[in-house]
Order: structure tokens, then C-alpha cells, then sequence
């Protein structure tokens, strides 16, 4: 196997000249260490540590279940197996909702003790003011537009957004009202491409997408849903592998190994007391 590049330390910095130079960059959720690692190797930019974990890692029923101590969790562990990506964390439902105050501290812990670079909520025009506020705390903030997974529950389900020309029109304003605030980035989730044009048109800072066309600064895709391993993907999601049935396939391997008795790998010899240095050699 040819050994994987180094990567370079991807910072806001190079995310933004990425942008203005309209070299897309790309984005993946990752939820660990292990795997950032591996993700970090393969040059993805910015790893981003969703609220999709509630779904992903902890098989709760949707994002709203996400908590918030978990997800900050997560992050760090992301941070520490990616030092030198990018990391996003989402603040989850209800960490930034109930006050400015309460989403001022929390979305500083997902810095402090997440190792986050940049903090992600879900929102619209009206939390301009506490973007403002983050900002100005020095808390580096991308606003999350189009289709708000964390408003499910007022749609009945995940949906897209901006397909009629008011709610494209408000989507707009809420990027625009965002990126004034002082947002460092937005995201643009299930929008028509038109909607995506007129974002890039109105806004300068870098724009992923997720089901919002290829004329997005970077794109995201949920890793389990690229990895073909969960059950039901957006739409928008197109597997590139099917490493479900791949894992199935190595753990029905396992199973039949287990039950032949066929474990392969070191065996321990019994050692003659006295005979061996005193310091046990590390199995790794
Ligand atoms: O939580 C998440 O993974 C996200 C992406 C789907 C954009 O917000």
C-alpha cells in the first residue's frame, strides 16, 4: 500500500483562500479518533463532528437527542486523532437556545474542552444578535441555513428548504444576515441549486453544502452514509462504497473462526521464572 501523504495544517485560514481561489474543499462528519486519523491521511479539510452523532454513534431516534457533553467529548477525540484538520463541532439541541448566556459558555467548551475550530449552529436571522456576541467573545461560528435537522419536529421530519421563491428568499437573508453577524462560514443543507447561486452571490465567506449542488466552496456528507453503511441515506447521499455488507462479511468470518477454533496471531510461551528481565515486553 503506497504511504499516504503528509498533510499540511488546515486552519480557517486556508479554508477561506481555498475558497476565494474556488478550490473546493472537502468535508466529512467523524464522531473518533481512529477514524479521523485515517480521514486526515486521505486529505478530507474539515472533519466535522455533527449532531448526526446522536443517529450514527449513540442509535437514539434523531440530532434533538444529541447530548451535549458527549458531543463535546467526541470532538476532542476527533481533534486529538486530526491535530492538523480543521474540526467543526455542532452545537446541539437546546445548548444554544435557551439564552445568550448558556450558548456563550457552551460553545466555549466545545473549544476549551472539545479542541473545536469552529463552533456550527443551526439558524436564521434571528440569531444574528448571538452570533454577534460570539464573535465578539472570539468564538469562530458557521451558521447552518436551508434545512434545519434540529426543526424536525416542527416539519414532521427532515425536509428540504428554499423550493418556493419566499422561503428560497428567506434562506438568502439568513445567510446574509449571518455572515454580517460575524459568522467565519456557512452551511447550506437540502437547497435548490438556485438558492446555493444566490448565497455565493450575496455572501463571501466559504459555503459547504450538503444536497445544495456542486457550486458550494466545500461539500459534506455524512461518513456512514459515504461508507454505505447506514440504513436508510438522504436523497442527496450517494454511497461510494458498500462497506456494510464488507463488515458483515468480516465478522461472519470471525464468527466461523471462533467456532472452528481457529485463532491465528501471537500465542504467549510460558516463561521460566527468573530467566527474563523483570520488564514485560508491550504486546503492541
Ligand atoms: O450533524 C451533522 O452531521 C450535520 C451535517 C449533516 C451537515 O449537520
Amino acid at each position: 500500500m503506497n504511504s499516504p501523504p503528509t498533510p499540511s495544517t488546515v486552519t480557517l485560514r486556508t479554508i477561506t483562500k481555498m475558497a476565494r481561489e474556488r478550490r473546493p474543499f472537502a468535508c466529512l462528519t467523524c464522531y473518533d479518533a481512529t477514524t479521523a486519523r485515517w480521514l486526515e491521511r486521505a486529505g478530507v479539510h474539515v472533519l466535522l463532528v455533527g449532531d448526526t452523532a446522536a443517529e450514527m454513534v449513540l442509535g437514539l431516534p434523531s440530532t434533538i437527542h444529541m447530548p451535549l457533553d458527549v458531543l463535546i467529548a467526541l470532538t476532542a477525540g476527533v481533534k486529538r486523532g486530526a491535530p492538523r484538520t480543521l474540526v467543526m463541532a455542532d452545537m446541539p439541541f437546546m445548548s444554544y437556545q435557551v439564552s445568550q448566556d448558556e450558548a456563550l459558555r457552551n460553545a466555549g467548551r466545545f473549544m476549551t474542552e472539545g479542541l473545536a475550530d469552529v463552533v456550527k449552529i443551526e439558524a436564521d436571522a434571528s440569531h444574528a444578535p448571538l452570533v454577534e456576541r460570539m464573535a465578539r467573545a472570539g468564538v469562530p461560528i458557521c451558521g447552518h441555513v436551508g434545512s434545519k435537522p434540529q426543526q424536525a419536529g416542527l416539519t414532521g421530519g427532515y425536509s428540504s428548504a428554499g423550493r418556493t421563491p419566499s422561503e428560497a428568499a428567506r434562506v438568502v437573508e439568513d445567510a446574509v444576515a449571518l455572515e454580517r453577524a460575524g459568522a467565519v462560514m456557512l452551511l447550506v443543507e437540502a437547497v435548490p441549486e438556485s438558492v446555493t447561486s444566490r448565497i455565493l452571490e450575496e455572501t463571501s465567506v466559504p459555503l459547504i453544502g450538503i444536497g445544495a449542488g456542486p457550486a458550494c466552496h466545500g461539500q459534506v456528507l455524512v461518513l456512514q452514509d459515504l461508507l454505505g453503511i447506514t440504513e436508510r441515506p438522504p436523497v442527496f447521499a450517494e454511497p461510494l462504497a458498500q462497506m456494510g455488507h464488507q463488515l458483515q462479511k468480516v465478522a461472519e468470518e470471525w464468527v466461523r473462526r471462533v467456532s472452528e477454533r481457529i485463532v491465528t496471531g501471537h500465542r504467549f510461551e510460558v516463561r521460566v521464572e527468573g530467566a527474563a528481565s523483570a520488564v514485560r515486553p508491550s504486546i503492541r
